[in-house]
């Protein structure tokens, strides 16, 4: 088994003007849950496409398992692909719709029922060959489509927004399956998704794209807890961004100059940093504790509090900030208690081993 086993290399796609993959560099592993995260249009579909073979690049190479497979058609990689809209035929029962996949191999009948079978005890539906598809929910048709993309054997299975069209628990539940389904049959799988928290939860790994371009491609913890843009960090989850100057900086720290918190000694940035400088730090929400207002101390002011149920997120402004700073309250046992109202004067500690300085 090569490394990476699928090899991504200056692959662009260009439709007339529109740059909608620009050249990009990525390295796969054998077996990695890996996704594709980004807002609508920023390519996730056409890099995807690029790589079962359905789409054919402007420029740029696709090796998997050490083959260039650049210039083969869809049904000569090892790959296949499962759609958002299920592409379930509606005249067929769910074990003709599994055998589908299979016809281009010619299978006896004894074989094409053996693998439908363990297809179907795969996807947690046995007994269900002979239903209609208007008999299944949206999670079970999803759930055959799978079996339909798997029961060749494929080595990677692209998957382009599967779970958008189900409502948020279905959702969830099949999310978990995905994953269960990918431990099980030990393949590549490369998920497109708009939903950071499906990314966050499913992947082994992540890359970020915004308008054509992978902007940082790390594990989900790794891009949370250090984006390595603003970019990255307005998208995935939560996050205050605020205005400092570098007072101090050497290998192991810098000391800052925050806006509305004061001085704060923060994990050192990617580039290089000398006093006088401009940056941006970041920090989640969940990284700032709000407190009662002490003396000789930053004050802020509560302007707003929404309640979660397991956490509440307040609106805190104050600190010359020119915006209000969120702030997530875990609502647990111990803190039961402390319950800031709009109007009062409150003051904040931040995690400044958590921060992370961005380019201003
Ligand atoms: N067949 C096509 N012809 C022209 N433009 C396309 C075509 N497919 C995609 N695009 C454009 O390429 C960009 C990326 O699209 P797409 O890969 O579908 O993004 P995503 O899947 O992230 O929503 C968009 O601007 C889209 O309009
Ligand atoms: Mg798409």
């Amino acid at each position: 088994m090569t490394w990476p086993f699928i090899d991504i290399q200056g692959l662009e796609k260009r439709f007339g003007a529109v740059r909608a993959v620009q050249p990009c560099d990525l390295g796969i592993g054998s077996g990695e849950f890996f996704s594709l995260l980004g807002p609508s249009g920023c390519g996730k579909t056409t890099l995807l496409r690029m790589i079962g073979g359905l789409e054919s690049p402007s420029g740029g190479k696709v090796f998997i398992d050490g083959s260039d497979v650049t210039r083969l058609p869809a049904h000569r990689r090892p790959t296949n692909m499962v759609f958002q809209s299920y592409a379930i035929f509606p005249h067929l029962t769910v074990g003709e719709n599994i055998a589908y996949g299979l016809a281009r191999r010619r299978p006896t009948p004894a074989e094409r029922d053996a693998a439908v079978q363990r297809m179907l005890e795969l996807i947690h539906l046995p007994g269900f060959a002979d239903r209609r598809p208007d008999q299944l929910s949206g999670g079970q048709l999803q759930r055959v489509a799978l079996a339909r993309a798997l029961v060749l054997k494929p080595k990677v299975l692209l998957l382009d927004e599967p779970l958008a069209a189900l409502d948020k628990k279905l959702r969830e539940n099949m999310q978990l399956e995905l994953r269960r389904l990918q431990r099980e049959v030990g393949i590549t799988f490369i998920l497109v998704t708009h939903d950071q928290e499906e990314a966050l939860t499913l992947s082994d790994r992540i890359a970020v794209m915004q308008e054509g371009r992978v902007l940082q491609c790390s594990s989900p913890r790794e891009l949370y807890e250090r984006p390595t843009s603003h970019a990255v960090a307005a998208f995935v989850g939560e996050m205050n961004f605020l205005p400092a100057r570098v007072t101090r900086a050497n290998g192991n720290s810098v000391l800052l100059e925050v806006a509305g918190l004061g001085p704060l000694a923060v994990p050192p940035a990617a580039c290089a940093l000398a006093a006088g400088d401009a940056v941006t730090l970041a920090l989640r929400p969940e990284r700032l504790a709000i407190r009662p207002a002490r003396e000789g101390q930053p004050i802020f002011e509560v302007r707003e509090s929404t309640y979660f149920g397991n956490r509440t997120l307040y609106q805190v402004a104050g600190g010359g900030l020119a915006e209000p700073l969120a702030v997530f309250h875990a609502n647990d046992l111990e803190r039961a208690d402390a319950v800031f109202e709009p109007g009062v004067r409150v003051g904040l500690t931040a995690d400044a081993a958590a921060a992370v300085i961005l380019p201003a």
